[in-house]
């Protein structure tokens, strides 16, 4: 771990309480509110097809974003054939042109944002401050992976050995690697994947959600002009039936790696198993079941902030997002009083506008597995409160933030992705019974704690699987470098995005003895 990293720095972003700011960039999104955008698959560099499938605005119905058209299995057969043949090339740049690459690309991501910006608001529904926090993660990773390659994949590293003989250990690219994002983070994981592939000397095939296919053209399109070879990354949208099977089934597929749901994760998995070819890794960031626990010593104001924050913006579409609120019976119902006030002063709408805190979930399906698990609630749980929908809420497809009262974490079989929280009340004696309970989910994603005894927050860390554990703050927004994200058992793989053992599972470590 002990890379010199200390000169990196993350992303700035922009001051939204600065109205100079926040003007110039209301004015620049306003100019792009009706641009109709048009993707297609990117083979070689070139489009070889464009429009045909509508992607509506979540949040409104009526605003056509844009077209896009599949891939088609001649598309994925030539970028295959493309990414085989051309990998070596990429890979025998060395570290420093990629990571100088990956460099340029964060420069234009940062200087020419708007266009993303606007992409997450209409084809993602991301409020105005999620989507400035993806641009600022998208351009971390872009420097974080530059500045790893530059550590970990430039010089061969020579070994200790005996006298007479010469080690050399060096990491390489694997060949062709796909990556396949989810909807939730667009722009963020889908360049996250696919630099980190690239900057380990892989050429990509990078299959994006259904649902964002416009941001992830946008993207490639970026480390196109930024110097990426176009032989060595392209573009295959689609679904995950047809075009992300096809392409984990096909034997040219050095690698793979999928940030989605657990089921997805375990289907690849058995895909991958069974093919012909070579056994070949696949990086698996997937779902959680995540909790936080309060005891009687935090602090009621700053518990409901980070709760609000954790469970019911981005619509709770985060992997990280709080599902299980645990509280001490002592403290349980002062803090619900106060969390159903809070949850009544949400606004919950126009994702493009700047008072919103919630907008929309990404579609129908969505909205209606949501709204199925809230039904079923309604025999298994207690509502305790819903949020108020704004007017605009008709056009799209919404979701109010419930909250309810379960007995156990055991009422809950899956994850359920979107703004519903579920309150279990704990006595002090009981904590280690629930921890068993947490801890049986499978899950180890992300974990909450507020208390002011220190020992009680170690007690919850050491006894959960959490790959990201919070004390005293909310458990969303992990920055990269900083909190590197991942998780484990039905959580992923690992390992941890943004962290300094993440590049090196995209490469090949080979190791040269030579009898000097
Ligand atoms: P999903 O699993 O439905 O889809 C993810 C991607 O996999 C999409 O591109 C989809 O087309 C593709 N896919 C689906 N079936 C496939 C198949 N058979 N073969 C190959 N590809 C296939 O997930 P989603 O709904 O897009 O995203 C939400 C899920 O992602 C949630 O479970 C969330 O927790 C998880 N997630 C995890 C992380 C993390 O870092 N751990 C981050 C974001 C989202
Ligand atoms: N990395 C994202 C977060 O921490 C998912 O919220």
């Amino acid at each position: 771990l002990s890379d010199n990293l200390s000169t990196r720095r993350n992303s700035t972003g922009l001051d939204l309480n600065d109205p100079q700011e926040t003007a110039a960039l209301l004015a620049k999104l306003g100019a792009l509110k009706n641009r109709q955008w048009a993707a297609g698959p990117i083979v070689s560099g070139a489009v070889t097809g464009r429009g045909r499938l509508a992607i509506t605005n979540p949040a409104d119905h009526t605003d056509i974003v844009g077209h896009v058209w599949d891939a088609t299995s001649a598309d994925l057969d030539r970028a295959l054939d493309a990414a085989v043949s051309n990998y070596a090339a990429w890979d025998a740049q060395g570290a420093e042109a990629r990571a100088a690459v990956l460099e340029r690309a964060a420069d234009a991501l940062e200087a020419g944002r708007e266009r993303f910006l606007s992409l997450l608001v209409r084809e993602a529904g991301k409020t105005v401050d999620d989507a400035l926090a993806e641009c600022r993660e998208a351009v971390d990773f872009c420097r974080y992976y530059a500045q790893q390659a530059r550590c970990r994949f430039g010089a061969a590293h020579l070994l200790p050995g005996p006298t007479g003989e010469q080690n050399l250990y060096s990491l390489h690219g694997r060949g062709a690697f796909v990556c396949i994002s989810p909807w939730n983070f667009p722009l963020a994981i889908f360049l996250g994947q696919v630099t980190a592939a690239l900057a380990a000397g892989n050429a990509v095939l990078a299959k994006p959600a259904e649902q964002t296919p416009l941001i992830a053209a946008e993207a490639i399109e970026l480390l196109h002009r930024a110097g990426v070879p176009y032989d060595v990354l392209h573009l295959l949208p689609g679904t995950g039936e047809m075009v992300g099977a096809a392409l984990v089934a096909d034997e040219r597929i050095a690698g793979a790696a999928l940030t989605g749901s657990t089921a997805t994760a375990k289907l690849i998995a058995k895909t991958l198993a069974a093919r012909r070819g070579a056994i070949i890794p696949l990086i698996a960031e997937t779902g959680g079941q995540n909790a936080m626990f309060v005891d009687s010593t935090a602090l009621p104001e700053q518990v409901v902030d980070d709760v609000v924050r954790s469970a019911f913006h981005s619509a709770g579409q985060r992997c990280s997002a709080l599902r299980v609120l645990y509280l001490q019976d002592e403290v349980a119902d002062g803090i619900i009083e106060m969390l159903t006030g809070a949850m009544d002063e949400l606004s919950v709408g126009d994702p493009g506008l700047l008072s919103t805190d919630v907008g929309p979930v990404i579609d129908e399906p969505a909205r209606k597995a949501l709204l199925a698990h809230v039904e079923a609630l309604q025999a298994e749980g207690r509502l305790l409160h819903v949020s108020r929908l704004g007017e605009a809420c008709a056009r799209g497809t919404f979701v109010a933030p419930h909250l309810f009262e379960i007995d156990s974490i055991r009422r809950l079989e899956q994850e359920h992705f979107g703004p519903l929280l579920h309150v279990v009340r704990f006595r002090l004696r009981d904590l280690e019974k629930h921890l068993a309970q947490l801890r049986a989910t499978g899950f180890g994603l992300t974990l909450g704690v507020h208390t002011r005894i220190e020992a009680m927050s170690r007690r919850i860390f050491d006894a959960s699987m959490a790959g990201n554990v919070y004390v005293n703050r909310n458990m969303i927004g992990a920055v990269v470098g900083v909190q590197p994200f991942g998780g484990h058992g039905l959580s992923g793989t690992g390992p941890k995005a943004g962290g300094p053992l993440y590049l090196p599972r995209f490469a090949a470590e080979r190791v040269l003895s030579v009898n000097t």
